[in-house]
């Protein structure tokens, strides 16, 4: 069996920091993509390869180790968590193919911890919410990285623009920034942590000064959020332009980010300003007509990416045939509506959430869990097995977003098919 997932990294647009302390942020994905494949394997070995980034590594996922076979660490840790969470352990291959720039502030471990999860769900035949899927991701980044605001595994998991209010509560913006972007990436890694270490300094040291400063990033991200669903291009540019500004009043400038900045801005763009946490990193300059020369000015020190917003969230699809012998010749022969008797099945290759396009097992609405375990006993009990496992993540998870839904029974596809998620939208649904 082979599955594939996919992931856009992203770039905040408003509101880095001051998110922290519970002010709004508006985040959009992007149109750079973390893919992820997992395919059987005949080793007894589970192999984690990725061309683009140049690495190869043994994977042990029970105990959260790897050996090196070739390229640098990173991003391993982050599969290697995902895996110990929503794995059983037997060995499987994975092949990462990323474009998005590692460690730049574009999200490149969210990118990769929910294209990771949503594979492995599919993998193993697991219905997730998207909502239960960016709280895991959450916990993977929030283990990996010892801090992590929910902001990146959200917008990664549900692609589009998204507005984060103060209780941390997510909306989706409904609209479309279709003005193309440049982000300038300096050549310094940029460490989050150690930013907003610096920036908690800060404010412990001078709190009448920098409290009043936090809570105008958070309303200028507020006048953002109505200015982006008018479509009023200028008023974003400018409101980019004064975050920038704030931004380096709480100390995460650097002088090469503030290169770019003046460099874009000099070359015609309307609104430019840090991305993420500062201190190396990136910048991102809106510039309608004029990305060429954006582009250009700015790499002439620096690396530039040409970036357009992207709508698509997670996607997750079957690629090979599952291995029919995993899943009990009997129950398949007897059922007719079931998805592994049938590789021929057009409904395997879809990576759309149209609910038409679901084996009718899942479109059922009477559906319950059994109906889709019930193939066989061991697929069902690994399953059950991983499912219980993340269930256990998930209760840890001290540090959640929620989701705003119009229907609170945000419950499993397979537990309730009439379950409304966000905006009664079953795009909700992880796969
Ligand atoms: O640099 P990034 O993309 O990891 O963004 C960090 C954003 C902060 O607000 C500074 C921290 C956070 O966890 O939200």
């Amino acid at each position: 069996m082979e599955v594939m997932a996919s992931a856009p990294g992203k770039t905040i647009l408003f509101g880095e920091h001051a998110v922290v302390y519970s002010q709004p942020a508006i985040a959009a994905a992007v149109s750079k993509r973390a893919i992820v494949h997992i395919k059987d394997t005949q080793s007894n070995k589970t192999i984690l390869k990725s061309e683009d980034l140049g690495f190869e590594a043994e994977l042990d996922t029970k105990n959260k180790k790897y050996i090196l076979k070739k390229g640098k660490p990173g991003i391993i840790r982050y599969i290697l968590e995902a895996l110990h969470i929503a794995h059983n352990h037997n060995p499987i291959e994975i092949t990462l193919s990323i474009d998005i720039p590692i460690g730049s502030g574009l999200g490149s471990s969210a990118a990769v911890t929910v294209a990771t999860l949503a594979a492995l769900y599919r993998y193993h035949n697991i219905y997730f919410t998207k909502k239960e899927l960016a709280e895991i991701a959450h916990q993977v980044e929030f283990n990996v990285q010892g801090e992590a605001s929910p902001l990146d595994t959200l917008i990664s998991t549900y692609g589009g623009l998204i507005y984060l209010d103060r209780n941390k509560e997510l909306h989706k913006i409904n609209a479309h920034i279709n003005a193309p972007f440049v982000v300038g990436v300096t050549s310094k890694y940029g460490s989050t942590s150690k930013m907003v270490k610096g920036v908690k300094l800060l404010k412990e040291r001078f709190p009448k000064v920098m409290d009043p400063v936090i809570e105008t990033i958070g309303d200028l991200t507020d006048e953002a959020k109505t200015a982006i669903e008018k479509g009023n291009i200028n008023k974003i540019g400018e409101l980019m332009n004064i975050n920038h500004g704030l931004l380096d009043a709480i100390g995460v400038n650097t002088k090469e980010l503030s290169r770019m900045v003046y460099i874009a801005r000099g070359a015609g763009a309307i609104g430019s300003k840090i991305t993420g946490a500062g201190g190396g990193g990136s910048i991102i300059s809106l510039c309608p007509g004029k990305v060429d020369d954006v582009s250009n000015a700015i790499g002439v020190y620096d690396s530039t990416i040409k970036l357009t917003f992207s709508k698509k969230g997670v996607t997750s699809k079957l690629i090979g045939a599952r291995n029919i012998n995993n899943y009990g010749k009997n129950n398949r022969k007897n059922n007719p509506n079931s998805n592994y008797n049938n590789n021929n099945n057009p409904n395997n290759n879809n990576n759309n959430n149209n609910n038409k396009k679901y084996p009718t097992k899942y479109t059922n609405t009477n559906s319950k869990k059994s109906n889709f375990v019930n193939n066989n006993n061991s697929s069902a009990s690994n399953s059950r097995n991983i499912e219980k496992r993340v269930n256990n993540v998930k209760s840890n998870n001290n540090n959640k977003s929620k989701i705003k839904n119009n229907n609170k029974d945000n419950k499993k596809f397979y537990q309730n098919q009439n379950a409304q998620p966000i905006k009664n939208n079953r795009k909700d649904y992880a796969r």
